[in-house]
């Protein structure tokens, strides 16, 4: 679900709350004083088209509530939002079905079951001197005596390397496979303009004629990958379907692409305004896994999350009608003073950093959390430990997301 931008920015002209955080959200100004004004109407701010919330409990209830059901954005209401739809029936596209993202049981639960059988706590344990490797060679490949920006040269390389290797890309395909997730990431997004969605429907034809070439080659030659072992996982004897099979691929793809990169980048600079928290990691290394929460708190790269009703049903108590809209504003809720103290600091030693909604909750819970925790350590503290003497030059910019929130660009100075 989502509406179109003419809209939203209507709505935001006359105050309406939905329409306030995407055009904010978007311009990538602090939205700080806007969370706290949700916060302060109320366990459930009404909207124009349903319901927000910036409590961390009520999201928690939102994200688990049966009746709320994830919807397919539709790029705008009208002939594009049709076009979007009709070409987005036979192709892999990362939220179109059959993405896990906005299927519902009992098919959700049969095919994240499937899925979760292969992203186990051990598959990323067996990951991660793997990603140490790929951190180091990219850090190698930067040259200390010039500026450098550290999203095109760093935090955009590491998460899609680890998922090629997570997908069995062989090397020769990996520019390729690059060039399709780059083009094709922004599906993930809100509001897309007309130039943007034509080209991201170009490349998502093209990435699924590669995949299926690509699981044809895996059927016939398996390789110590995941997708390797997700081809044959079975669940009471049946296994995920052909499309079930691309969708999962993508939706890893176009999530390494659009979020890992987010929280590095998030990471490097939050970290770098912060030098004294950078010296606290120095003396208790022990605490980089907590940074890591930490910075997915303060900063996430999932800003919010939407839910349709599907039927009656009460969130903190009040009245939800079917077709109304919820979204849940996930970094709003990191920022609830009734689960974090000083909510609006940084501090790497929190106790409760974890208990952050970055990942969302219940059902659909992020499949990649153990994954982008593992990717957020390493590739954090190795470009710290790397270039002690890091510091951010003028020019960094977020990106003009309403999701998703992360930078576009990092100048950096990699000399002491
Ligand atoms: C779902 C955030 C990295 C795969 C989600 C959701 C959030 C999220 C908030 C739930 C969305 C909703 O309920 O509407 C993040 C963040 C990441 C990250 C902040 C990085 C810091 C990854 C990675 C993967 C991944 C690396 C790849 C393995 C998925 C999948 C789902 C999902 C497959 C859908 C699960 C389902 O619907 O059952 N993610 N993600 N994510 N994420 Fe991530």
């Amino acid at each position: 679900h989502a509406l179109p931008r003419t809209v939203l920015r209507m709505q935001a002209r006359r105050g309406d709350l939905q329409g306030r955080i995407t055009v904010e959200a978007s311009t990538g100004a602090d939205l700080t004083g806007l969370f706290d004004e949700i916060r302060a109407r109320g366990p459930l701010a009404a909207t124009k088209v349903g319901h927000t919330t910036a409590r961390h409990a009520v999201v928690r209830e939102i994200l688990t509530n049966d009746a709320l059901v994830t919807t397919r954005p539709r790029y705008g209401a009208g002939i594009l939002g049709k076009l979007a739809a009709w070409s987005a029936r036979d192709i892999t596209h990362p939220v179109q079905p059959p993405s896990l993202l906005v299927v519902e049981p009992p098919q959700h639960t049969r095919y994240r079951k499937l899925v979760t059988r292969v992203f186990t706590a051990r598959a990323v344990e067996q990951l991660r001197e793997r990603t140490q490797a790929i951190a180091d060679e990219l850090l190698d490949s930067l040259d200390p005596a010039n500026p450098v920006d550290l999203i095109e040269t760093y935090c955009g390389l590491l998460p899609v390397t680890v998922i090629s290797e997570i997908l069995g890309v062989p090397p020769e395909d990996r520019a390729t496979v690059l060039a399709l997730g780059g083009a094709a990431a922004p599906s993930l997004d809100l509001g897309l303009s007309w130039r943007v969605f034509r080209n991201v429907e170009t490349t998502l034809s093209t990435f699924d004629a590669w995949l299926t070439r690509h699981l044809d080659a895996l059927r016939a030659n398996p390789g110590d990958n995941l997708l390797s072992r997700l081809i044959t996982a079975r669940e009471d004897g049946a296994g995920l379907t052909d499309r079930e099979l691309k969708s999962t691929a993508g939706l890893v793809l176009a999530a390494g692409f659009e979020t890992t990169v987010n929280l590095l980048g998030n990471g490097i600079s939050l970290l770098t305004r912060n030098p004294a928290q950078l010296e606290t990691l120095r003396s208790r290394p022990e605490l980089w896994g907590n940074a890591v929460d930490e910075v997915l708190r303060v900063d996430p790269p999932v800003l919010m999350t939407g839910r349709m009703c599907s039927r009656d049903t009460t969130i903190a108590g009040i009245p939800v009608r079917p077709g109304q809209f919820v979204t849940a504003v996930l970094a709003a809720a990191n920022r609830d003073p009734e689960v974090f103290a000083d909510p609006h600091a940084f501090d790497v030693t929190r106790e409760n950093a974890r208990d952050h909604v970055s990942f969302g909750a219940g059902r659909h819970y992020c499949l990649g959390a153990q994954l982008a925790r593992m990717e957020g350590e390493i590739g954090l503290r190795s470009i710290f430990e790397r270039f002690p003497g890091l510091r951010p030059l003028p020019g960094a910019h977020r990106r003009p997301t309403r999701i998703l929130r992360g930078f576009e660009r990092l100048p950096t100075s990699l000399r002491s």
